[in-house]
């Protein structure tokens, strides 16, 4: 079959590698119908993730049809329609009994790391994938709902929900900020209505960004490359500061953008991966009855936001952009990693 392969940092070809084969009796195997490009893997292409080797296959998210079963494997057969998730659960490690499989502890990969797909295992920018864990790591998708739909759901809509919404603690009334409106950002914004915002201001520097954020949810929109964005923001609220605060972009300038425009009593989650560290103003924070939090995606929510999206409460299909053929996969690269250029969100790169 075809792959795309990644040969060290700055290095990645489409091309010919072994099928993927049933290696534990719990696995299946799944025939790529759609797939996309997360920013994490331009990440790994620039050497920012080591645990990534020469000869691994990228991609952790996917949609496709299951061609092969593993021998233990009963809630799924050959022909079903699946989400791939982008993490893996062994489904009976304490982590995964908590619901925490982000921290999954089983072997497969590495201890510990959920996330395995196109980091530790070969991933899903393929012909076909190996599925570890199938049952407890793919969701069948319901008629209606298409591969691009289904896609967001590996990685982009959970993250957002869970990271952002649930950890943030949105309640109804709240008024919440986003701070870049990437794919993450805007699946903050999407779903921050789940839990009654009564405002969600988008924070991004790029007006194309913040022009599709009103699409996805956003009541108000601020470029933080003005001088007053800050004061903008307040006048927002009740001059007190947002409830809750999100940082999806992972640098330091934007975490503390984050905290400088926190209510007392609010809360500031993290979504964004960080490369260095950052100023946490305790001396001004201690006061404030502020929590902070973070995350990697667990994705247990999948199927609740499945049902959202089959009863077209959530149209997650618009966050595409472009489409290609998984035979161009090198120039779907190529008009990804130009996004500001190219105003690509999502791809679907389908066979
Ligand atoms: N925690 C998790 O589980 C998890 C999962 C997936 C992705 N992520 C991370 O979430 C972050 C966002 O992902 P994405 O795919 O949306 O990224 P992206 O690069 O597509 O989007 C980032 C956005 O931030 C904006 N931005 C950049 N610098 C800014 C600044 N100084 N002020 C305001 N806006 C700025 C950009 O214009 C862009 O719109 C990344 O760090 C990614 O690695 C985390
Ligand atoms: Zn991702
Ligand atoms: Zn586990």
């Amino acid at each position: 079959m075809k792959a795309l392969v990644y040969h060290g940092p700055g290095k990645k070809a489409w091309e010919d590698v072994p099928d993927p084969r049933i290696i534990d009796a719990t696995d299946v195997i799944v025939r790529i119908d759609t797939t996309t490009i997360c920013g994490t893997d331009l990440h790994i292409l620039k050497g920012d993730v080591p645990a990534v080797t020469d000869g691994r296959i990228l991609g952790h998210e996917g949609v496709g049809t299951i061609t092969e079963i593993g021998s233990a494997v009963n809630q799924l057969a050959v022909g079903d329609r699946v989400i791939i998730s982008c993490v893996s659960a062994c489904g009976s490690c304490s982590y995964c009994q908590q619901r925490l499989p982000s921290h999954c502890l089983s072997p497969e990969g590495a201890e510990g790391v959920g996330w395995i797909f196109g980091h530790l295992i070969d991933g899903t920018q393929a012909e076909y994938t190996r599925v570890p864990f199938a049952e407890n790591s793919l969701h069948k998708l319901p008629e209606g709902v298409s591969d691009e739909a289904g896609i967001m759901l590996s990685d982009i809509l959970p993250t957002g929900f869970e990271i952002g919404v649930r950890n943030g603690r949105v309640k109804p009334g709240d008024v919440v900020a986003v701070i870049g409106a990437g794919p993450v950002g805007l699946s903050t914004i999407m779903t921050a209505g789940l839990y009654g915002a009564s405002r969600v201001i988008a924070i991004d520097l790029d007006d194309n960004r913040l022009e599709q954020a009103k699409r996805f949810g956003a009541t108000d929109v601020v470029n933080n490359g003005a001088a007053d964005w800050k004061e903008q923001v307040m006048a927002m609220t009740d001059g007190l500061g947002v409830d809750t605060s999100m940082e999806a972009v992972g640098i330091p300038a934007t975490f503390t953008a984050a905290v400088d425009i926190i209510r007392p009593g609010g809360t500031v989650a993290n979504l964004g991966v960080h490369g260095t560290s950052v100023d946490l103003p305790l001396q001004d924070l201690w006061i404030k009855d502020i929590a902070i939090t973070t995350g990697l995606v667990s994705a247990t929510t999948t199927p609740m936001l499945l049902k959202l999206v089959a009863q077209g409460k959530l149209s997650p299909e618009q966050f595409v952009t472009h489409r290609f053929k998984l035979d161009d996969f090198m120039d779907a690269y190529d008009t990804f990693g130009r996004a500001a250029e190219t105003k690509a969100m999502k791809l679907a790169i389908s066979r």
